[in-house]
């Protein structure tokens, strides 16, 4: 006999049960002015990884959580998926790769602009965005302020703290600096609610002084009233290290689930089309092929990692868009380009013949060997 099961994923709009999980499409925005900043489909994979454990309170680490407090902890039933279709219903991998000439972003939200120098983003209704890039002054991640502009929505992370293998360093190789910040992303305060004895709005975690770092172990009293065990350092939403934190509470799901219930800022996502396959094809005149195939130069070609795109006779100050069709005519990447020229990392494409499209209707080929 078969048995089949019937996932309770939540979808278009209805969030009937608290039980339902809820799955967030990803877009991965990789900016990059080294090679190693351009991280790997792998190591962007592991932090899916990360995400689908500590959001399932499925980690390995939350048997770690202390006795008493783990009444508390709870299952966040929120899963991560990279994004299969784009705005316009074209397939995606749901990783933006695109290298920049700025070499540190600050948290000026430049990363999230094309024409500064990083990438917009995608349509918050319908993506959770992440912009993975080399952030100035030791800073591992920070997140859109909840309810602000659409055009700054997301979370953007450090590219060393990203994920658990590749350019990852200790002591944030666990990936935890995404779960942090996707934990404001849903609307989740710091625990000790920013202020001393502060408030983080969530009943079931205890009032802490300030924030805690390291790796704490045991009973942490920081003198706010009478906690029974003190601190709960080793939640999500504290700022230990990676491996000093591994749960989120009861109360913390509550208040990350609120955001889908009618009326809430995340509502729409739950009608998200982005985890669809696509069924488009891209349109390739071939006529154009022919006429226009000088005005692109692609170097070096047969390519095996980087190449370099030049885009003769336009305008320096313009700004292009390059779409990278597989032979099929199935987008495989797109890149912006200011000015004439850009450097495309193509180590992640699959060996084959590519064609590169301008948004003027420019047209080459290249072959990835
Ligand atoms: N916004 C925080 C920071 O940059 C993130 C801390 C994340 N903590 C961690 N263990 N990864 O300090
Ligand atoms: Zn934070
Ligand atoms: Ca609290």
């Amino acid at each position: 006999m078969i048995t089949l099961f019937f996932v309770d994923t939540v979808s278009a709009g209805t969030i009937t049960t608290s039980a339902e999980i809820i799955t967030i499409p990803v877009v991965v925005h990789v900016m990059y002015h080294n090679a190693n900043e351009n991280i790997s489909d792998a190591q962007i994979l592991s932090q899916l990884v990360v995400l689908n454990k500590d959001f399932r309170g499925n980690n390995a680490d939350r048997a770690k959580v202390p006795a008493y407090f783990a009444p508390l902890a709870a299952d966040a039933g929120f899963e991560f998926k990279l994004a299969s279709m784009d705005a316009h219903g074209y397939a995606t991998t749901g990783i933006l790769r695109k290298y920049t000439k700025i070499e540190f972003f600050g948290t000026d939200d430049r990363i999230k602009s094309s024409v500064r120098g990083g990438d917009d983003a995608w349509d918050r209704n319908q993506y959770l965005n992440i912009w993975i890039g080399n952030l100035a002054g030791g800073i591992l991640g920070y997140t859109s302020t909840y309810g602000g502009p659409a055009d700054k929505d997301g979370v953007v992370i450090q590219y060393s703290a990203f994920g658990t293998i590749g350019s990852v360093n200790a002591p944030f190789d666990l990936g935890r600096t995404a779960t942090h910040e996707i934990g404001h992303w849903l609307n989740l305060l710091h625990i000790w609610g920013d202020g001393y004895c502060g408030d983080d709005q969530v009943a079931d975690t205890p009032k802490q002084r300030s924030s805690n770092r390291g790796v704490i172990t045991g009973e942490k009293f920081s003198g706010c009233e009478a906690n029974a065990h003190g601190d709960m350092y080793m939640n999500f939403m504290d700022l230990t290290n990676d491996a000093g934190m591994f749960m989120f509470t009861a109360g913390q799901r509550q208040r990350m689930r609120s955001s889908f219930e009618a009326g809430g800022a995340r509502r729409q996502i739950l009608a998200s089309n982005a985890l669809k396959i696509s069924t488009l094809t891209a349109p390739i005149e071939q006529p154009l092929f022919a006429a226009f195939v000088s005005k692109i130069a692609v170097y070096p070609n047969p390519a095996s990692a980087n190449i370099i795109i030049e885009l003769k006779g336009m305008p320096v100050s313009g700004l292009h868009t390059l779409i990278i069709y597989n032979y099929l005519g199935h987008p495989v990447m797109t890149q912006m380009v200011k000015g004439n020229e850009c450097l495309l990392n193509v180590a992640e494409l699959k060996s084959g013949v590519y064609i590169i499209k301008a948004d003027n209707g420019l047209v080459t080929k290249f072959v990835k060997n």
